[in-house]
């Protein structure tokens, strides 16, 4: 039988945090048994903003190197970076000339990012989802691991796939049906409870872009980082901790946390805590926090310590993954009507 293909990324910016664990990558672990799973780190998109080129390869073997101390096996995940398997950028252009500009222009992530560089915005910047849009469709995935944030450009990978290049450009078999070039995928759309806020403002997302480095916890933060962070978390005057109640987000938040972490169900952490103050709930989360990142971070440094076999691991997925690309790449030149290569031998 064959495995559904799966493609997810993350950007090699900044480290990863709690959030991007227990949102996607702990998911992307469970999906290694039952599909096709390819994972990058996706640093063509780290310089869509401005970006400092001595940390860029550095953040990129760190990134990866997170991937693996996080779970993903290498003997049954491809994982590569995208900047080398030049098929990305490539297909990327393809697509470009077929993308309109105003799908681009109200793309939400855009609008938002946009803001924040003011009279700095790249043209790459606006063409983040055609790149994104790539990967995917290189690929030929089945499905994508989503968050909400994700959803918008997803359907925009979706829409270049059917109505851009499939229904434009697709050759007809012997019988005059189209025969499609790109596959369109679909979202995977993750289980709930994996949405990780601010420590600081329980009502937004845990983020990498967010100024405040208390607003987070990241993979890498040494036990009494965390525990200080944890302290400092944003709470409320009531006493017990609660799932659900929208005037108590931050409760919400760091019971959810509390749950993923000590490995409890929602339910078992939610009796548990029913009746403690945050003065008691906080230092049981810090412990339950760096319990379970203690294993991931001696992993994280055993990889480090050996760069050659990282590099390995990444040169074997280079290969996996430009294998697959070349061959997407080269049916979408050859419904686009470029010269082939001449053919050796
Ligand atoms: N834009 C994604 C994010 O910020 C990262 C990304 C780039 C990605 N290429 C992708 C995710 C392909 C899934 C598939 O999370």
């Amino acid at each position: 039988m064959v495995r559904p293909r799966v493609l997810s990324g993350v950007q090699p910016t900044g480290s990863l945090h709690l959030g991007n664990w227990l949102g996607a990558i702990r998911n992307w672990v469970d999906l290694q048994g039952s599909h096709d799973t390819f994972f990058c780190v996706v640093d063509l998109h780290a310089i869509t903003v401005p970006h400092d080129p001595a940390r860029l390869a550095e953040d990129t073997l760190a990134t990866a190197a997170l991937y693996l101390a996080c779970g993903i096996d290498p003997t049954r995940s491809t994982v590569f970076v995208q900047s080398q398997v030049s098929a990305h950028s490539e297909l990327a252009w393809l697509l470009n000339c077929v993308t309109p500009l105003n799908w681009l222009e109200r793309m939400i992530q855009f609008k938002e990012k946009a803001l924040k560089q003011g009279d700095n915005v790249s043209v790459g910047l606006l063409d983040y989802p055609v790149l994104m849009a790539a990967d995917i469709l290189l690929y030929d995935a089945a499905l994508v691991p989503v968050g909400e944030d994700q959803k918008q450009h997803l359907e925009l990978a979706r829409d270049i796939a059917q109505q851009r290049i499939n229904a434009r450009f697709a050759p007809r078999d012997a019988s005059g049906e189209p025969i499609s070039i790109l596959r369109v995928p679909e979202p995977l759309i993750l289980k709930q409870g994996a949405r990780v806020m601010s420590l600081t403002d329980g009502s937004s997302k845990m983020s990498k872009s967010d100024p405040n480095e208390g607003s987070r916890i990241n993979l890498l933060d040494p036990p009494e980082l965390i525990t200080k962070k944890i302290k400092r978390a944003k709470t409320d005057p009531v006493m017990g901790l609660e799932f659900g109640n929208p005037e108590r987000p931050e409760a919400d938040n760091l019971l959810g946390l509390y749950a993923l972490l000590s490995g409890r169900s929602a339910d078992q952490a939610a009796a548990e805590c029913a009746q403690m103050g945050w003065g008691q709930f906080k230092p049981l989360l810090a412990e339950a926090a760096v319990e379970a990142l203690r294993p991931l971070q001696q992993r994280y440094a055993e990889l480090r310590a050996d760069r050659p076999a990282l590099e390995a691991v990444l040169q074997q997925g280079r290969e996996r993954a430009a294998a697959v690309a070349d061959a997407t790449l080269a049916r979408v030149k050859d419904a686009l009507g470029f010269l082939p290569l001449p053919t050796d031998g």
